[in-house]
């Protein structure tokens, strides 16, 4: 454990938020970008220290099971476009219904073309479907190999040691060999991979149909998918009714807080909680391929004008946070709405623009980033009052917000949406400048241009 905490005490200034903390807060947007009831990631890391206790697990092994299973999903917002693109639907239902169809080719086959194509044309649909049925094995491939391969990349990004990018690289490798993405079998699979497996299949049935459901689901993939040693492991932990009332506990949270105690004393500085969000920057970004690079983009044209209006030290840190993070709440979004060349339907338009109060919802769990929550989330106001999501005008939006979302508007003129080809730079301050006192700050337009004019 000696790496994680070296590397935390960078200058010493210390947020006021261990590490478990504050990947437990981060880990409800992991729920949301898979579909999955508030707390998952939470519940499933908290199954997964009860198995690995039971096991008799080192205390590194709790360690990497700890982190792999709270954040098992980090890689899942990279295939999110995909399935909406293959499968012409709700990435977030399409993943969350299809982990309950459990295994074998006749059920996944026979959700797969339930789900295709849903109120599309049968043109449409059926060229979905064919293509599926041509490429399928080898689209399912890329999706686990992206998926896995993000995860571990941003769990290096967290600074976690290789064992916990290795365990969640491995999340969807099965017992038999029939898993992905190396076909790995039995005890070549990471300990900490097996255990958030069974914990992420328990708590998805647990929370769709109860405790017994999840108990025959885990006996049910018992030396298939999961391991059988675990599965014993689990049915005598199940019989035990603390077990499932704990799981239904809404103060989980802080009992799963708890569970490591050496790594609550892990302080973490602000130059780890920079780079914390800038991983967690990547997960967004991840979402949709026309945003890629996005939020690291804002936080940095942020930090320019920030700079130049004299912000000091401290308010640069927190507005180049709340940069990095202001579209959070678009993992709650379907991709099908967010890749959507056409113009959106009210219903999509009401679902994208939930995005900002999402992006509050989640913030405003991190401790450290409470106060630049409603900052972050404004990022859609205009001056004028006639923005989202609560209509606020000018003299209720700070500056830091205003800055913000100049930045947004900037950056998302001058990169390619899918219903248009990125504008130059020109275009798009021609386009802000029209906006400048009605929508957008006119002294951070001109700021931000100054700034990116200035020689380097
Ligand atoms: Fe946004
Ligand atoms: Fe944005």
């Amino acid at each position: 454990m000696a790496d994680i905490q070296d590397l935390a005490k960078l200058d010493g200034s210390e947020v006021q938020s261990s590490l478990p903390e504050l990947m437990g807060a981060f880990s409800f947007a992991l729920d949301l970008t898979e579909g999955q009831p508030e707390g998952h990631s939470l519940r499933a890391c908290w199954i997964a220290m009860q198995l690995g206790e039971r096991l008799g697990a080192s205390r590194d092994d709790l360690r990497n099971i700890y982190y792999a299973a709270m954040l098992k999903d980090l890689g899942c917002s990279s295939n999110a476009a995909r399935v909406a693109e293959v499968y012409l639907t709700d990435d977030r239902s399409f993943k969350h219904d299809f982990k309950l169809i459990g295994d074998g080719i006749g059920p996944a086959l026979r959700f797969v073309f339930a789900k295709t194509g849903r109120g599309e044309s049968l043109l449409r649909r059926g060229t979905a479907i064919v293509n599926i049925l041509r490429n399928g094995p080898q689209i399912v491939d890329d999706m686990i190999e992206a998926r896995c391969t993000r995860g571990a990349e941003i769990a290096r990004l967290l600074r976690f040691p290789e064992e916990v990018a290795q365990a969640i690289y491995s999340l969807d490798e099965h017992w038999d060999g029939g898993g992905r993405p190396a076909g790995l079998k039995a005890g070549d699979i990471p300990l900490a991979s097996r255990i958030a497996l069974l914990s992420q299949v328990a708590d998805v049935f647990f929370t769709n149909a109860g405790p017994q459901a999840a108990q025959a689901e885990v006996e049910r993939l018992s030396g298939s998918w999961l391991d059988p040693r675990m599965c014993e492991a689990f049915s005598a932990l199940s019989k035990d009714e603390r077990f499932w009332s704990m799981l239904a506990d809404p103060d989980l949270a802080m009992h799963v807080v708890t569970l490591l105690p050496e790594e609550m004393g892990i302080p973490v500085d602000e130059k780890f909680l920079d780079d914390i969000t800038a991983a967690f920057g990547r997960v967004i970004d991840a979402k949709s391929p026309f945003t890629s690079g996005h939020s690291q983009r804002v936080g940095e044209y942020a930090m320019l004008v920030g700079e130049a209006l004299g912000l000091d030290e401290a308010q640069l840190r927190s507005l180049r946070r709340a940069a990095m993070l202001h579209d959070v709440g678009k993992l709650g979004v379907s991709s099908q709405i967010l890749e959507k060349p056409g113009k959106l339907e009210d219903d999509e338009w009401n679902a994208m623009r939930s995005h900002a109060l999402r992006t509050a919802e989640i913030l405003g769990r991190i401790a450290p980033m409470r106060d630049m929550a409603h900052i972050a989330a404004s990022h859609h106001e205009r001056l004028d009052g006639k923005g989202y999501p609560l209509g606020l005008d000018e003299s209720q939006l700070a500056l830091e917000a205003r800055i913000i979302t100049v930045c947004d508007f900037f950056d998302a003129l001058t990169a390619d949406r899918p219903y248009r080809s990125a504008l130059s730079v020109d275009e798009a301050f021609a386009i802000m400048e029209k906006e400048a006192g009605r929508a957008i700050d006119p002294r951070c337009l001109s700021t931000l241009r100054e700034a990116l004019d200035a020689p380097l």
